[in-house]
């Protein structure tokens, strides 16, 4: 495998000493990009593009020919490990994914698997394997899953949802049921994730987008204690590196403690956490990850520059933080404002690297 030619990323990951801040976006491939619109377009639907390595590598990589970002990110989406589980996934225009079998019942946790990464899924190591030889190591390539408990929420629900009744039906009136359909999930996520870091991700991301809406108690059993096995079963080193794992809870503010001792080596905050605070927190023992709220790239380049130097001032001197959104970027940003809030991150930070 090629060398990296830019690895702060990495290095921001384990805290080690860097030349300015790393950035990157989440869903820094998507729709506020006209020409991911047209690569779109030319696959058919959004989950023809994720089944076609080499479109979906062409969209990893467009973001990065426009701004000079110190990352890349897989271009695929969560919900591949239940559609490989058999529930059918489809994305209604304008309506957002769909499940056709959603799981319900007792049969229907009885029935679920853990799909062969190279078998099912050998579609997104295949976009791994691409994406990497087409990088040629100019940044590294993040592999993701989604948590056991966000995919949970997609699977019960059979769809995005508002109020999680029927999912959290479940968790309330069948705890037996939720524990065996996230056991399951949780060991899939493993696979999953080694098979990506085998193919030739060098970090991974676990995105826990609705561990939020959990009491403490229950975010503790029912989504981080999953986090915490799929911590324990990755792949933490290839090719002679360290694989760092970034643990994201959006709405997770208040459990960053309990999510530093899980033994990730990052944590994603989203923008309702001061990121200063979070550091003194949780010290030396994770990297940072974020923390702007993605709504600021609608303001003006100036604003949104001020709003950069605001957070670097906020987590201060050293390395640990990687810039980022709380959250993904919108379809309706102009793309220019997305290349403002880069080069002001590239730019402001520097001084906090001396
Ligand atoms: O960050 C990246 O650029 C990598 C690609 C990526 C996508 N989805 C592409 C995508 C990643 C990391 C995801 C993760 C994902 N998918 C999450 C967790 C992250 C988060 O946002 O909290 C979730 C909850 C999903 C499930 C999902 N996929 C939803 C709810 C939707 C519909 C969203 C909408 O606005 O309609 C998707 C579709 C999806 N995934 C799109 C993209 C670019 C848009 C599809 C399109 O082109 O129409």
């Amino acid at each position: 495998m090629s060398e990296l030619k830019n690895d702060r990323f990495l290095k921001a990951l384990l805290r080690e000493p860097v030349d300015v801040t790393p950035v990157w976006m989440m869903r820094q491939a998507g729709r506020y990009l006209p020409e991911y619109k047209a690569t779109r377009a030319k696959a058919g639907s959004f989950m023809d593009l994720c089944m076609n390595p080499e479109l979906a590598c062409e969209v990893t990589i467009q973001p990065l020919e426009r701004f000079p970002l110190d990352a890349a990110i897989l271009f695929s989406d969560i919900l591949t490990i239940p559609d490989a589980m058999g529930l059918q996934l489809r994305f209604a225009e304008g309506e957002g994914p769909i499940f056709d079998k959603p799981v319900r019942t007792e049969a229907d946790v009885n029935n679920l698997f853990v799909p062969d990464p190279e078998g099912e899924l050998k579609y997104v190591m295949d976009a791994v394997r691409t994406i990497r030889r087409e990088l040629n190591g100019r940044v590294p390539l993040i592999g993701f899953s989604g948590s056991p408990w966000t995919l949970a929420t997609y699977m019960v629900e059979g769809s995005s949802s508002k109020e999680y009744s029927k999912v959290k039906g479940m968790l309330f009136d069948r705890p037996d049921l939720m524990h065996k359909l996230l056991d399951t999930t949780a060991k899939a996520v493993i696979q999953y994730l080694n098979a990506q870091i085998a193919a030739g991700a060098q970090a991974v991301q676990i995105f826990d987008t609705w561990g939020g809406i959990l009491t403490p108690r229950d975010y503790k059993e029912f989504s981080l204690n999953y986090m915490q096995q799929i911590i324990d079963g990755l792949t933490r080193e290839a090719d002679g590196r360290k694989v760092p794992v970034i643990l994201f809870t959006k709405g997770g503010g208040q459990w960053l403690e309990a999510m530093a001792d899980t033994g990730a080596d990052a944590l994603g905050i989203d923008w309702t956490c001061d990121i200063g605070k979070a550091r003194e927190r949780v010290g030396d023992r994770v990297a940072l990850q974020g923390n702007m709220d993605p709504t600021v790239l609608y303001a003006n380049p100036d604003r949104i520059r001020e709003e950069v130097g605001t957070i670097l001032e906020s987590y201060g001197q050293g390395s640990g933080h990687i810039f980022n959104l709380g959250h993904g970027i919108h379809q309706h940003v102009d793309p220019e404002h997305a290349g403002a809030f880069i080069k002001a991150v590239h730019e402001l930070s520097p001084k906090y690297h001396v």
